[in-house]
């Protein structure tokens, strides 16, 4: 691993709640997909977009990426024949990289820690990959990223496993099932980077109205 990608990995894997994140991104941009699939080899994104395909079968329904950093889960899912991906993320320099791969149908700069600025129930599926954990979405955030799905639609969230444990999400996603907002289809364990030690979890789960 190079003396950059080590360095801007610490950096980005130590922050705490309540940190923001935008900065570290806004320097990484221009050499995050070089990092994170090169010298990394990161998976999730073409993870993310298999289990969307495996349930969706039509290629024009509207998916929402959350965190959608420099594009890899919208180029993903291009790849699988999505045709209609927006994406929000809260820096402007991943946008730009996100812009160039002219994956997207709209870009939209937001933080996702506060009331999103989209419409409720207007999306069929949502992606929200690495984008959960500290000086990112935490688990409080997670029941405001499903108003803008329809009910029935599916959220695939990929995230770092230490997180998933100190994070509270394991207890915050078990809770929204036990409260009827959404039914867990898969929730698995896998490395997500085959040239490091990273375990994480995916999760795929489909809204359901609250009861
Ligand atoms: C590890 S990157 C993942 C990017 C992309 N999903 C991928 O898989 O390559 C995390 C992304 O989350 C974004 N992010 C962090 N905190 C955020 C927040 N509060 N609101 C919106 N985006 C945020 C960062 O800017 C960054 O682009």
């Amino acid at each position: 691993m190079g003396n950059d990608s080590d360095e801007i990995l610490s950096r980005v894997s130590h922050l705490e709640d309540g940190d923001s994140s935008r900065d570290i991104y806004d320097d990484w941009s221009g050499n995050y997909d070089d990092h994170l699939i090169d010298e990394f080899g990161y998976i999730s994104p073409e993870i993310a977009a298999q289990a969307l395909s495996d349930e969706i079968d039509a290629p024009q329904v509207a998916i929402i990426d959350y965190g959608c950093g420099t594009g890899l889960v919208g180029q993903a899912l291009n790849q699988q024949g999505f045709t209609t991906v927006d994406g929000i993320d809260i820096s402007q320099g991943m946008l730009d990289e996100a812009r160039k791969k002219q994956v997207y149908r709209s870009l939209l700069c937001g933080d996702l820690t506060t009331t999103i600025a989209l419409d409720d129930a207007s999306y069929d599926a949502a992606t929200c990959i690495g984008s959960m954990g500290a000086g990112h979405v935490g688990a409080q955030h997670v029941p405001e990223l499903l108003r803008p799905l329809k009910a029935g639609g599916l959220f695939v969230v990929i995230m770092n496993g230490a997180y998933y444990e100190s994070g509270g999400f394991e207890q915050v996603f078990r809770r929204m099932e036990n409260d009827g907002l959404w039914r867990i289809q898969r929730l698995e364990q896998f490395n997500y980077m085959t040239e490091l030690e990273r375990p994480g979890w995916l999760l795929v789960a489909a809204k359901q109205l609250a009861r």
